[in-house]
């Protein structure tokens, strides 16, 4: 039976990881230090001292994994490079089995008919370089650009899908502003400028990937990404302060973090504000000019959640629940501008994540609504939740219904005419959870950390195949 798709011949069906959360091999083979395997050994940063030393040893169980992605279907794969593994210092002498890995890797992956999509940073920048001020320096923004075109150069011949950066809104926003990640730092003038390198960071290796190009050291058809938080707010009643909170949060948590991308500009009156309160950000000679000409091809969403807005005359509390534990957390707010609150009426997930599926379609019509028809790739999307081993088989039904909801949001947005190009759910196979340890899950495929981390197929990963099967008609 042939079913009719909504979802076009060549949409790519994939699942998504990031190096730190599920490599492991944190030393080996010249690998440096990053800024993350030194945070999560410092005393009281993660959930019971959790770190991704080992993590899913992915590094070691490479072939083995990307056949259980080949056996699921697995049209692409999403994965970031380990910027020290290849720079152990963060630029200089370069780590020639480091970039054996990768290479392997999208060997790998290519025999089994699976796209490689890259990304470039995802959070593990090399401790080397914080020591010299980590994206407060135009230093990183100059080793950044070296080891992007060395990926470009090693992988620009398989590898056609590539984005930069993975979400500055939690990066830069925990990094900087409630100091939950590495650097730990709480300090808005600091954050607002590591936030703009990154954006020229990004603009040069936008820029660099063109010319390679243009010499066809990389494949024409070959495209540059942005990978943002989707996270749509809505106002929590129809009172005029709450929707000029939820306006507020639109600006600084979505427009500030996508303008620069997909404008080349920040939004004015914002950065106005931001000139004149912190005198940052501080452009350099050729940044305006840099960002305006380097527009990325297409714009990568994760999403998860939808946010409820509400005033904050006044709640101070940035500091985010580590816990794991529903209803721990408490309320979320930055004084004076806005604060994110619960209603009874929503569901949410074990983590206090809304689970909200219309939201990933009506996230993107509002992207579209303000940058016109971009490319977009659903680049991550999940459930996180403690899965239930009945019998020896892992029995993840929350997070089949949850995927399924979410395709069928995706569908909606292709027949709203919105040009969505792959879905990538989060993870393929379990991995850390960065402040949340191991017992967040999100995988297709249960990796049991009491059996020499053996891997099991979930009831979501014959889901999953189906789903790619059927191009999404099955779910
Ligand atoms: C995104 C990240 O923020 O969300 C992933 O890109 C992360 O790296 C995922 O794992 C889920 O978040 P968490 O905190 O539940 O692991």
């Amino acid at each position: 039976v042939k079913h009719v798709s909504a979802f076009p011949d060549n949409f790519l069906w994939g699942a998504a990881s990031a190096a730190y959360q599920v490599e492991g091999g944190h030393d080996a083979d010249g690998k440096g230090p990053s800024i993350w395997d030194i945070f999560s050994h410092q005393p009281g940063t993660t959930h019971e001292g959790t770190n991704g030393d080992v993590a899913a040893d992915h590094y070691h169980r490479y072939r083995e994994d990307v056949a259980l992605m080949a056996e699921a279907g697995l049209q692409s794969y999403r994965f970031s490079i380990s910027w020290p593994r290849l720079f152990p210092e963060g630029r200089g002498k370069m780590n020639p089995a480091g970039l054996k890995f990768y290479s392997d890797l999208i060997d790998e992956l290519i025999k089994h008919g699976i796209k490689p999509m890259i990304t470039l940073y995802h959070w593990d920048l090399p401790q080397a370089l914080q020591d010299i001020g980590g994206w407060e320096s135009r230093e990183t923004v100059d080793a950044f650009e070296q080891y992007a075109r060395l990926c470009f150069e090693a992988f620009g011949d398989r590898v056609e899908l590539w984005s930069t950066f993975n979400e500055t809104l939690i990066f830069i926003g925990m990094g900087y502003f409630t100091g939950a990640h590495p650097p730990g730092l709480t300090d808005a003038k600091r954050g607002i400028q590591a936030c703009h390198h990154v954006f020229i960071a990004h603009a040069k290796a936008v820029k660099a990937f063109r010319e390679y190009k243009d010499s066809r050291l990389i494949n024409k058809k070959s495209q540059i990404g942005f990978v943002n938080v989707m996270q749509p707010h809505d106002p929590i009643s129809d009172k005029p302060e709450d929707i000029a909170a939820c306006k507020m949060a639109d600006d600084l948590l979505t427009h500030w973090l996508y303008d620069p991308v997909l404008k080349g500009e920040y939004p004015a009156h914002i950065l106005e504000i931001a000139q004149r309160t912190w005198g940052v950000p501080e452009f350099a000679d050729g940044d305006e000019a840099l960002l305006k000409s380097n527009i990325c091809d297409f714009i990568g969403v994760n999403y998860y959640k939808r946010e409820w807005i509400a005033a904050n005359p006044d709640v101070d509390n940035t500091k985010i629940n580590t816990t794991g534990k529903k209803g721990s957390g408490k309320e979320f707010g930055f004084k004076g501008l806005f604060k994110f609150v619960r209603t009874p009426e929503s569901t949410y997930s074990d983590w206090d994540w809304e689970i909200y599926p219309q939201g990933l379609c009506v996230g993107m019509q509002r992207l579209k609504d303000r940058y016109g028809n971009i490319p977009f790739y659903i680049t991550e999307n999940g459930l996180g939740a403690k899965d239930p081993i009945i019998e020896g088989e892992v029995l993840d039904d929350p997070r089949i219904k949850y995927l399924s909801d979410h395709i069928a949001a995706a569908e909606s947005a292709i027949k709203q005419g919105i040009d969505v190009r792959g879905y990538y759910p989060w993870s393929f196979i379990d991995l850390l959870s960065w402040l949340n340890g191991y017992q967040k899950q999100y995988g297709f495929v249960y990796v049991d950390q009491e059996n020499n981390l053996a891997r099991k197929r979930k009831k979501s990963f014959f889901w999953y195949q189906n789903v790619i099967n059927s191009n999404g008609t099955k779910r």
